[in-house]
C-alpha cells in the first residue's frame, strides 16, 4: 500500500460537496453490511467469466468524478465505486477483490479510516508468513494497493471514498 498523493483541504471539500449529490444504494455484499455505495459509469458483474467490461451494466453517469479518477490514478480506470460509511460507520471486512479487477487498485480517501492489509512475504506457500499492516488515513490521501491481498477498512462515521480498478479482461 502506497500513498501517492495528498489532496488539499479545498479539493477535498469540493469533492465531498459533489459526492453528496450522488444517490447512494445499500451495499449487497456480506463483507460490507450497511455500507452505502454507487457505481459510476458502469457496474461490473462481480463473478463474470467473460470480459467484465463488455458484460458491465450501465450505472450512474458522472463525468466529473470519472475525469478526476482518470487524471489521478496511475493506471487505466475502468471501474469506479463511491462508498459512504454513514452514521453507523460501516466499513468492509477482510476480503480480496473479485476477478473483474486487475491487482493494482486505488482509493481516494475523503475521511478518517483505518486500512488493514495482509501480505505474504516472498514466494507464496500456505505456511509462509503473513504480515498484517495498518495505516491510519485522515482524509485526502490517494492510495494504491494490491487488491488481491486480503484488505479491510474500518472508517469513522460519514467517511466517503472513491475506489478505482482496471478491468482484468475477465
Ligand atoms: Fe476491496
Amino acid at each position: 500500500m502506497k500513498i501517492i498523493k495528498n489532496l488539499s483541504p479545498s479539493v477535498i471539500s469540493q469533492i465531498i460537496t459533489h459526492l453528496q449529490t450522488i444517490p447512494m444504494k445499500e451495499d449487497k455484499s456480506n463483507y460490507a453490511r450497511n455500507r452505502k455505495i454507487q457505481w459510476i459509469g458502469v457496474e461490473p458483474q462481480l463473478f463474470a467469466t467473460q470480459d467484465t467490461l463488455k458484460t458491465a451494466k450501465k450505472a450512474y453517469q458522472d463525468a466529473r468524478i470519472t475525469k478526476f479518477c482518470e487524471l489521478i490514478m496511475p493506471f487505466k480506470v475502468d471501474f469506479i465505486l463511491v462508498t459512504y460509511s454513514g452514521e453507523q460507520a460501516s466499513g468492509i471486512n477482510w476480503h480480496r477483490d473479485a476477478s473483474y479487477a486487475k491487482a493494482l487498485a486505488g482509493t481516494i480517501n475523503l475521511g478518517k479510516c483505518s486500512f488493514g492489509m495482509r501480505e505474504r512475504s516472498g514466494t507464496y506457500s500456505p505456511d509462509s508468513e503473513e504480515k498484517e499492516q495498518w495505516i491510519t488515513l485522515t482524509g485526502g490521501e490517494v492510495v494504491t494497493f494490491d487488491c488481491k491481498h486480503p484488505h479491510c477498512a474500518i472508517p469513522d462515521p460519514n467517511r466517503r471514498a472513491i475506489h478505482c480498478w482496471s478491468s482484468s479482461g475477465k
